[in-house]
C-alpha cells in the first residue's frame, strides 16, 4: 500500500522503538542502539527496515545473541531517497531485535549546526526533520506513516546541552543522559530531537517555549496567546490528547516554518515578527495534534488528510481566537497563492489525491494538499452546514483516533456518515472532482475580505499613478501589505521600488513574509540597493518556503543566476538537506 517503504508489515510488524544514543556535537555523529519491539504475524518471515545513510553496526536477538543481516543497495537511481531495506534473520523467539549503528553524513534528517549558525553563537545545535521519509536516515525502523510505534529514549549529550524530544520528558538519569517516553502510538516521521544550549519559558500550565537564550523573552510574549488557541481548538475537535504542548524555536536554519512534532511543535524563527501576525504558524502546527498526529495520512498519496483538514482548522483556530476577519484574509491570500502557483504545475501535481509512485514525496511539495484540500472541507462545511459539519468533524477523530486512515477509507467513513445523513445535500458535493481531477472546481469557496478589498483600491490607485506616498495605507497589517505587493507587482520598474521602499522602508522590514516578497520583486525588477538584504537574507534563513522562489527569481536571468550561485555557494553549507535538495535543481547545482 505505501510504495515509499520497503517494511512488510503485514508479515512482521514494529511496535515500539526504544532509542540509546549519544550526541557527538563535534563529529556530527550520533551513535548507539536501537531495540525495536516486533509483532510476528508471519514467523517465517525476516524482519525488514528502511535505512538509509545509516553505519549498521551489529544485529542481536531477544537473547542478545547476534542475528544476521543484509542491506541492500542503497542508492539505485532513480530512487536513491527510498534507501535500502534492512532485512534481519529471526530466530524463533525473538520478540525484539537490538541495532547498534552510528549516523553519517549522509543521516539527512540531521542538521548538526556549529556554533556561528546558531541565534546566540556560543554552543553547537543539532535537530532533526523526520516528515516525510528520513527518519530512515537516523533510526533504522519500518518508516512508514500507516505504521504506529510508541517509542522511548535515552540521549547522552555534552555537558551544557539540553536535548529535547516529541515526546514526555522524564528528567535525566544517574548519567545524566535525558530520558524521553511516548505512549500512544505515533508515525515514525514524528520522532524528533533537538539538542543545543536552550532555556524554556511557559505561557500556561501546559504550554511553553524552548529557545535559545536570547530569543526565548521575545517568542515567550510573541506566542502567548498559545493557550488560548488550544483551548478553543479543544472546544472544536475534542480534548487535546497529547498531555503537554510546548514550542521550540530553532535557529533559523530550519527549513520548514513549522513541524508538527509531538507534544513539542518545532519552529522557524521567522514567525517572530514581533506583532504576533504571523502566529498561524501556531493554529497550523497545534491543529496537527488532531488532523496528522491523532489521525495519520497512511501512505504520502494521502497527505491531503494532513495538510488540507489541517489548514482548515488552523483557519477555525484563527476565527475562534483573532476573529472572523483575520481568518478573511488569511483565506483569500491563501487561495490567491494558490491560483499563482497552480499555473506552473502540471496537471497531476494539481490533484488532491496524488499518484507518487516512483517519486520521492519531498519532490511534489506543493500548495495543493494544503490549500486545495481545506478548500473541499470548506465546501462541504458550506454545504451542510457548520453544526452538521463540525459534528462529522468530531466523530471523525473520535472514531479514528490513533490510527492511519486512507483517502478512501476516508470517503467511505464520510459516505457512510455525513452523507448518507442527507443524501439530496450530498449530491451537491462532486468527490470525484474534488479529489481526482486537476485545477479548482466550479463550486471552490471564495471568501471576501473586506480589508483586502481596501488593498484592492489602493493598488488600482497605485496602478493609475498615485504615488507611494501618496496611498492610504494607514494601518496596514501584514496581511494587508502581502496583498498589495502581490497586487502590484506587475506594475513595477526600478524608480517605483524605490519611492515604494523610501515610503514603507521594506527593505528594512524585520518582517520575514513581507521582506521575502520585497526581495522577490526587487530582484525581478533589478532593484539594486536590496541586494546585499538579499544575500543576508539567504544565508541567514534556510526556511525553503522563503529560498524557493528567490533562488527561482534569481534563475531567470544570467546575471541573477550568476549572484544565485555566489550567494549558494556560502549559503548551501548552513542550510538543511531537504532545502539544499530543491535550491540544487533550481541552480543546477553538482555536489
Ligand atoms: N508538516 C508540515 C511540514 C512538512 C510537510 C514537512 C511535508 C515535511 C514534509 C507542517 O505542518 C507545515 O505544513 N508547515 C508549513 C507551515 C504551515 C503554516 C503551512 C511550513 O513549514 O511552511
Ligand atoms: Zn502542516
Amino acid at each position: 500500500m505505501d510504495t515509499h517503504t520497503h517494511a512488510e508489515p503485514n508479515r512482521v510488524r514494529v511496535t515500539h522503538v526504544s532509542l540509546d544514543l549519544a550526541l557527538d556535537m563535534a563529529r556530527h555523529q550520533a551513535q548507539g542502539a536501537v531495540t525495536l519491539s516486533i509483532e510476528r504475524l508471519d514467523d517465517k518471515a525476516p524482519l525488514v527496515l528502511d535505512a538509509l545513510g545509516l553505519a549498521i553496526e551489529s544485529v542481536a536477538g531477544s537473547d542478545g545473541s547476534a542475528r544476521k543481516f543484509t542491506l541492500g543497495d542503497e542508492s539505485p537511481a532513480p530512487t536513491s531517497w527510498m534507501g535500502a531495506p534492512l532485512s534481519i534473520e529471526l530466530a524463533r523467539g525473538d520478540r525484539a531485535v537490538t541495532i547498534r549503528y552510528r549516523t553519517t553524513e549522509r543521516s539527512d534528517a540531521l542538521q548538526w549546526l556549529a556554533p556561528e549558525q546558531t541565534t546566540d553563537g556560543k554552543a553547537p545545535f543539532l535537530f532533526t526533520q523526520g516528515q516525510a521519509i528520513l527518519t530512515r536516515t537516523w533510526i533504522p525502523l519500518q518508516d512508514s506513516p500507516g505504521i504506529r510505534v510508541t517509542y522511548d529514549a535515552r540521549i547522552r549529550a555534552p555537558a551544557g546541552l539540553t536535548a529535547v524530544m516529541s515526546a514526555e520528558d522524564l528528567g535525566c538519569d544517574a548519567d545524566g543522559a535525558f530520558r524521553f517516553r511516548m505512549q500512544e502510538p505515533i508515525p515514525p516521521y514524528l520522532i524528533a530531537l533537538a539538542c543545543g544550549d536552550i532555556v524554556f519559558r511557559p505561557i500556561s500550565k501546559r504550554c511553553g517555549i524552548w529557545a535559545e537564550p536570547s530569543v526565548a523573552e521575545g517568542a515567550q510574549r510573541e506566542l502567548d496567546d498559545t493557550e488560548a488557541m488550544i483551548a478553543s481548538a479543544e472546544s472544536l475537535f475534542g480534548p487535546y490528547r497529547w498531555g503537554r504542548y510546548d514550542l521550540i524555536i530553532l535557529p533559523a536554519s530550519f527549513p520548514f516554518g513549522g513541524m508538527e512534532n509531538p507534544r513539542l511543535t518545532f519552529a522557524t524563527p521567522t514567525i517572530l515578527a514581533g506583532d504576533k501576525s504571523l502566529v498561524s504558524l501556531v493554529a497550523h502546527e497545534l491543529a496537527h495534534s488532531w488532523s496528522g498526529n491523532l489521525v495519520t495520512n497512511a501512505t504520502w498519496r494521502d497527505f491531503w488528510l494532513n495538510e488540507g483538514f489541517t489548514v482548515y482548522f488552523e483557519q477555525r483556530i484563527m476565527e475562534a481566537v483573532f476573529g472572523v476577519e483575520r481568518a478573511s484574509m488569511e483565506k483569500e491570500l491563501a487561495l490567491a497563492e494558490l491560483e499563482r502557483e497552480m499555473k506552473d504545475l502540471t496537471p497531476r501535481e494539481q490533484v488532491l489525491h496524488v499518484e507518487l509512485e516512483g517519486r520521492n514525496p519531498d519532490d511534489s511539495f506543493s500548495n495543493v494538499p494544503y490549500t486545495k484540500g481545506a478548500l473541499f472541507l470548506m465546501r462541504v462545511e458550506e454545504v451542510f452546514g457548520r453544526e452538521r459539519f463540525d459534528r462529522f468533524l468530531r466523530g471523525y477523530f473520535d472514531s479514528h483516533a490513533f490510527q492511519s486512515i486512507t483517502t478512501e477509507q476516508f470517503v467511505e467513513y464520510m459516505k457512510r456518515t455525513l452523507f448518507l445523513e442527507d443524501p439530496a445535500l450530498s449530491t451537491k458535493i462532486d468527490l470525484a472532482t474534488w479529489l481526482t481531477q486537476p485545477g479548482l472546481p466550479s463550486d471552490t469557496p471564495r471568501t471576501k475580505s473586506e480589508s483586502l478589498a481596501k488593498v484592492s483600491r489602493e493598488v488600482a490607485r497605485f496602478k493609475a499613478g498615485t504615488s507611494a506616498a501618496q496611498l492610504d495605507t494607514q494601518g496596514f497589517v501584514t496581511q494587508q501589505w502581502l496583498t498589495f505587493l502581490e497586487g502590484i507587482a506587475d506594475a513595477l520598474d526600478d524608480k517605483k521600488m524605490s519611492a515604494l521602499d523610501a515610503a514603507f522602508g521594506f527593505t528594512k522590514s524585520g518582517n520575514s513574509e513581507i521582506v521575502c516578497t520585497w526581495l522577490r520583486l526587487s530582484i525581478a525588477n533589478g532593484y539594486a540597493p536590496a541586494d546585499a538584504r538579499l544575500a543576508e537574507f539567504l544565508t541567514e534563513v534556510g526556511r525553503r518556503k522563503f529560498l524557493k522562489p528567490l533562488y527561482t527569481e534569481l534563475a531567470k536571468t544570467g546575471a541573477g543566476m550568476k549572484r544565485g550561485r555566489e550567494i549558494y555557494a556560502k549559503a548551501r553549507p548552513r542550510y538543511h538537506a531537504v532545502s539544499v535538495g530543491t535550491i540544487d535543481k533550481i541552480l543546477g547545482w553538482q555536489g
